[in-house]
């Protein structure tokens, strides 16, 4: 398991309890506040959240939970970023008491047919809470009716079921949950990784910022927001932009890589911002940049969403202009801690947060070191 509080965890954290939006929906958190409060985060407050992080774990285990079953249902093993989130869930359950044998990780191969079977399947089981990434969230209705009919509670994680259902969820006094980070905060971050370069990202000096994006499955609200927010945040720091491409990548490499390719085959050097909705498409990106002989931080930026490991050395090596660290072990230990409460009888909110942190070369050694 990865250090449960890194340093940069904590500060995040400690934003977010600061700002009082770590269990609630943040209203209208700007990630420029969230940026600044990071940078002020004092010693103590850091501490002090590091403390309270370690009593709520410690409270979590007082339970006996090695006889609990768990069944996770992620919506595709291939996906990068599901794939550090699930194993950093893994060992974190592990960690608070539950028996390895008694939690089950099921692949949904990008199906919900596949995936309603799964959850059919540990309905049958009896097992004791669900953790659920949603093929579509659009499913999320569906998917609840037939947990809770079953008195299971559930825990839904990544991808967002939309306003109604989470309200019902309330209403209904249901045990569910979503713990997941406001993808809007991600994409703003994004804008203003691009926005706070010296030339503001015009590149040509024809007073507009010309880019493509690149985006993550449409069903998804992550890639919807990320899409509207990161050029938004150019537009609010008085940029004026011009799109000449958006495609999707599904999240995935390959396809945002042929997708680059394509594109930069079209537009050349007229393109100065490649913005990917998350960093395996940055990865394919920047396959395709280099493979058009095409130089990031020179000829191009590009940016992408996650912290993967590979990204995070692509920003150090300067060949990827930014990322945003979408904090995989803190939304991991957040949903194993609201099953664990469910399991033991208590309540969640319905709705728990999380803190995306901007990454450049300025902070990039930090989060590579808290990665581990
Ligand atoms: C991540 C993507 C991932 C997607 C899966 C997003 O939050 O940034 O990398 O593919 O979740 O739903």
């Amino acid at each position: 398991m990865k250090k449960a509080l890194s340093l940069l965890t904590v500060s995040a954290m400690a934003v977010s309890m600061l700002a009082g939006c770590g269990s609630s929906k943040p209203a209208e958190t700007t990630a420029a506040a969230t940026t600044a409060a990071a940078a002020e985060t004092t010693a103590a407050a850091t501490e002090a959240a590091s403390e309270a992080a370690t009593e709520a774990a410690a409270a979590a285990t007082d339970a006996d939970l090695s006889d609990k079953k768990v069944g996770v249902c992620i919506y595709q093993f291939s996906d990068n970023f599901m794939t550090l989130f699930r194993n950093e869930l893994q060992n974190y359950l592990v960690s608070l008491g539950f028996k390895a044998e008694n939690i089950e990780i099921m692949d949904g191969a990008n199906d919900q047919a596949t995936q309603t079977n799964q959850i059919q399947n540990f309905i049958t089981k009896g097992v004791d809470c669900l953790i659920i990434n949603p093929v579509n969230s659009s499913s999320a209705a569906t998917i609840t009716d037939m947990v809770t009919a079953a008195n299971i509670p559930l825990v839904y994680i990544n991808r967002e079921p939309d306003a109604q259902e989470e309200q019902r969820w309330a209403d209904e006094n249901m045990k569910v949950c979503y713990v997941g980070c406001d993808a809007r905060q991600s994409g703003t971050m994004q804008g203003e990784i691009i926005a706070d370069l010296e030339n503001h990202g015009d590149i040509n000096g024809d007073g507009k910022v010309s880019y493509i994006m690149i985006e993550g499955d449409p069903e998804n609200v992550d890639a919807q927001y990320r899409t509207e927010f990161s050029v938004k945040a150019l537009k609010d720091a008085g940029i004026e932009v011009e799109q000449l491409d958006d495609q999707v990548g599904n999240w995935d490499q390959a396809q945002a890589q042929s997708l680059v390719a394509n594109s930069l085959a079209q537009h050349g050097k007229d393109i100065e911002v490649v913005f990917c909705n998350n960093d395996a498409m940055a990865l394919g990106a920047l396959q395709a940049i280099e493979a058009a002989g095409e130089t990031v931080g020179t000829d191009v930026y590009l940016v992408g969403v996650d912290a993967l490991q590979e990204a995070c050395d692509n920003v150090k090596a300067g060949k990827q202009t930014g990322t945003v660290f979408n904090d995989h072990i803190s939304q991991s230990h957040s949903a194993a801690d609201a099953a664990v409460k469910y399991i033991t009888g208590g309540d969640n909110e319905h709705y728990i947060g999380c803190d995306y942190v901007k990454v450049t070369s300025d902070n990039v050694d930090d989060v590579l070191a808290s990665l581990g």
